[in-house]
């Protein structure tokens, strides 16, 4: 085990802050005389509060100390984060302290648009340059992640074919076995039938499949590629040209763009529509939801149904405007913009030569991984009938080690965690490979990273054939043990704020 690093999480019984709360504790008494100014006399009626508002009442130090404690326990670690499909690339600084500068933190959209210029100049840029990127004729950044752009799209095509008096007819969303799960989820959920098909024994999802379920009710194929186990599908203008000729509309999942950034561009392989994660491929922090930015763009076609507001550039300044044919809104306003501002630096600092190296890198990193990874004794490649080379991330399998162990990919993924390594991704669901996990390297850990990182699989894989306990009831040094996933199906059980805490325990 020499040259592996062990890992001890800090472990603090911390309250909750509104469980610190005593009353009449401050954390600033400001000097006398405070001028005490009546609300009712500055706010409108309706914005008053009945009641006051139950905050916490705590000194200065236990607010640090608090948010210090909480920090350590899930920042702690920081670790080599190989999470495969979500490109968990560095976050550079630069883009970080662009992004907090109080000309942009403290802006509100419902400001002024003369008031937002710079802003609104960097979206404008922004869009110019996945245009660039993709042959699109328009972005939004409205969508709150990569599913909720690909849930633009299944709004977009609805109300493209409701125009067009199709909609009733076209209710056919074709996807494959091995798409992200937000492409079926999203077009279900805005009420189109959802087609998936097979893949074959090659690896790569079924023409034939598709040309028997095209036809007139079709109205879109929506599909990533490569796809999450890494594989290219060389057959995809022939996909896309299958359901044009059909009269549906093609729509390019780019999430995973890393291996192909600058090497290809949607709209030459016939798409209609695509989108980009900026979390992802440009170096903007991953969070679900959170600080996360799925970018939409399609053809001069679809743009009238976008989402509104639109940012345009006129005579007198960049403007933006309400789209009143569009699908609405999917998001607040116009979306999280201090993202695409991170974004815009990324890319403008790696410019187009330094997006083509990062997305050979990052293929190279991928192959040189799985180099190493498949000399493992039990790590297989999933669908090994595949032969050809993987893009910028590999699916493996632990089938083998597991039913030599007993063991399972997941124990593995918490074990490697007592070594520093952030749980590593297996698969989406549902498994199409027994035992996966899918580690992607990218373009921006280093080779040291990533031999660590190899290093402490290898370490466990080995450990399940010594000391297979150790390995089933890893994690041994995080703030949780093992954590019951199931509970996460049960509401009654958690709570995300502190009035649902109260009245789920029966304490409101
Ligand atoms: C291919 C693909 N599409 C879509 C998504 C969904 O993106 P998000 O997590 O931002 O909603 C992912 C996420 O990993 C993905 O890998």
């Amino acid at each position: 085990m020499s040259g592996l690093r062990r890992y001890h999480a800090p472990v603090w019984d911390e309250p909750l802050i509104m469980e610190m709360s005593a009353p009449g504790r401050r954390g600033n008494v400001p000097p006398e005389p405070i001028e005490e100014l009546d609300p009712a006399s500055v706010l409108p009626a309706g914005l008053l509060r009945a009641t006051r508002a139950a905050l916490p009442e705590v000194a200065e130090p236990d607010v640090l100390r608090h948010y210090l404690h909480l920090s350590q326990e899930t920042m702690g670690m920081i670790g080599i984060s190989l999470f495969g499909t979500c490109t968990m690339k560095y976050n550079p600084r630069a883009g970080e302290q662009l992004a907090q500068r109080d000309g942009l933190a403290e802006l509100h959209p419902d400001q002024d648009d003369s008031t937002l210029q710079g802003l609104l100049e960097v979206v404008h840029r922004f869009d110019l340059m996945l245009r660039g990127l993709s042959g699109m004729d328009r972005f939004v950044f409205q969508a709150g992640g990569g599913a909720a752009a690909a849930f633009t799209h299944a709004t977009v095509t609805r109300a493209y074919f409701a125009e067009r008096g199709e909609l009733a007819q076209r209710r056919d969303v074709i996807t494959t076995q091995q798409a992200h799960p937000c492409n079926p989820a999203t077009a279900a959920a805005a009420g189109f039938n959802v087609i998936t098909l097979p893949l074959e024994s090659d690896g790569y999802p079924s023409l034939d499949a598709l040309k028997a379920v095209v036809s007139d009710r079709t109205a879109a194929l929506m599909m990533n590629n490569p796809d999450d186990m890494g594989i290219y599908n060389p057959h995809v203008k022939e996909w896309v040209r299958t359901v044009k000729d059909a009269g549906g509309l093609a729509f390019y999942d780019h999430a995973n763009f890393n291996g192909v950034m600058g090497r290809l561009r949607a709209a030459e392989l016939g798409f209609d529509a695509c989108m980009f994660m900026l979390h992802k491929t440009f170096g903007v922090s991953k969070g679900g939801g959170g600080p996360a930015v799925g970018a939409y763009g399609c053809t001069e076609e679809l743009a009238p149904y976008l989402p509104g507001p639109l940012v345009e550039k006129t005579d007198d300044g960049y403007v933006r405007r309400e789209n009143p044919s569009g699908v609405g809104r999917v998001r607040e306003y116009s979306g999280n913009l201090n993202q695409v501002v991170k974004a815009y630096s990324w890319l403008t600092a790696m410019g187009g030569d330094g997006i083509k190296e990062a997305a050979d890198l990052s293929v190279l990193a991928n192959n040189y991984m799985e180099t190493r990874l498949l000399a493992l004794p039990g790590v297989t490649k999933a669908i090994p009938t595949m032969t050809k080379h993987r893009l910028e991330m590999t699916r493996f399998s632990l089938e083998e080690w597991s039913a030599e162990t007993g063991l399972k990919a997941t124990d593995v993924q918490n074990r490697m965690a007592d070594f520093g390594i952030d749980a590593m991704w297996l698969s989406h669901e549902p498994w199409i490979v027994p035992e996966p996990f899918t580690p992607e390297a990218g373009e921006s850990w280093s080779l040291e990273d990533i031999d660590y990182w190899i290093d402490v699989l290898a370490h466990v894989l080995e450990e399940g054939r010594t000391d297979p306990e150790k390995v089933r009831t890893a994690p041994h040094e995080q703030v949780v043990a093992q954590f019951d996933g199931a509970g996460l199906d049960r509401p009654d059980g958690w709570a995300t704020t502190w009035r649902a805490h109260r009245r789920k325990t029966g304490r409101a």
